[in-house]
């Protein structure tokens, strides 16, 4: 199945205007493009989307959103609409991490009317799924994502239009890990349910494992055959990291 791997970088609320050279030097140590047989993603935070779009013209690397609001316009202080975020040169955005579901609390039905947000503005949603620690422990992580797939994924989603990450939430930001059984497991649970929802368009969509990826493990996870990339956190934040991510996909 030749799905191309998407390496996605989530910079959460970090980045001020100097940020922008971790840009470039991640595009020098690329080469000048990105590489030909994946697809590489940068989220900055709302403020940093439009110059790292220009910054990041030509390279191949695509700018995303972390978030948007579920309507085009209106009274909505605060918020960024899909259309504001493809208007400033975004090709992504990031829909329903788990941040934003305790931060926010938003809900799977709020996920999905995100998602179709993004879809009615031409961007690819990534939607984010995972299940907390009491949740793993209590050995229900498989229901936990089947429900938040079911609520958040757009019947009218396409592998062009939607990527799926898997992140669990004891993951991100704590170095731990699920094991490599485990991701690999959790993979093929989404592929079909996936299918459930969107019949056999489900074997283009994209399926990332997000949660403390770092150099040091990206290469055995991105080598399983169920993991289609990553969505990263804090090691991309720093170009020479995030690159050995990128890289290691190769090695993989
Ligand atoms: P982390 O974050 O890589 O810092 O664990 C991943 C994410 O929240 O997307």
């Amino acid at each position: 199945m030749a799905r191309k791997p998407l390496i996605a970088g989530n910079w959460k609320m970090n980045g001020l205007q100097a940020a922008r050279a971790e840009a470039r030097k991640l595009v020098e140590s690329l080469g000048g493009v990105a590489p030909a047989d994946a697809d590489i993603l940068i989220c900055p935070p709302a403020t940093l989307v439009a110059d790292m779009a220009r910054e990041l013209e030509g390279s191949g690397v695509a700018t995303g959103g972390q978030d948007c609001h579920a309507a085009e316009s209106g009274a909505h202080t605060g918020d960024v609409s899909a259309e504001m975020l493809a208007d400033a040169g975004a090709a992504y955005v990031i829909v329903g991490h788990s941040e934003r579901r305790a931060d926010h609390g938003e809900d799977d039905a709020h996920v999905c009317e995100k998602a179709k947000a993004a879809l009615r503005a031409g961007l690819s949603a990534i939607v984010c799924v995972g299940e907390s620690e009491a949740q793993r422990e209590k050995g229900v992580q498989e229901d936990v994502v089947e429900v938040q797939l079911d609520g958040s994924v757009p019947k009218a989603a396409t592998g062009s239009s939607l990527a799926v990450a898997y992140e669990p939430v004891w993951a991100i930001g704590t170095g731990k890990t699920p094991s490599l059984d485990d991701i690999a497991a959790m993979h093929a649970w989404i592929r079909e349910r996936l299918h459930h929802i969107l019949g056999d368009e489900a074997e283009n969509v994209r399926i990332l494992y997000g949660g403390s990826v770092k150099p040091g493990n990206a290469a055995e996870i991105l080598r399983l055959e169920q993991v289609d990339g990553a969505l990263v956190g804090g090691a991309s934040l720093k170009a020479p990291d995030f690159i050995q991510i990128i890289q290691a996909r190769q090695s993989g």
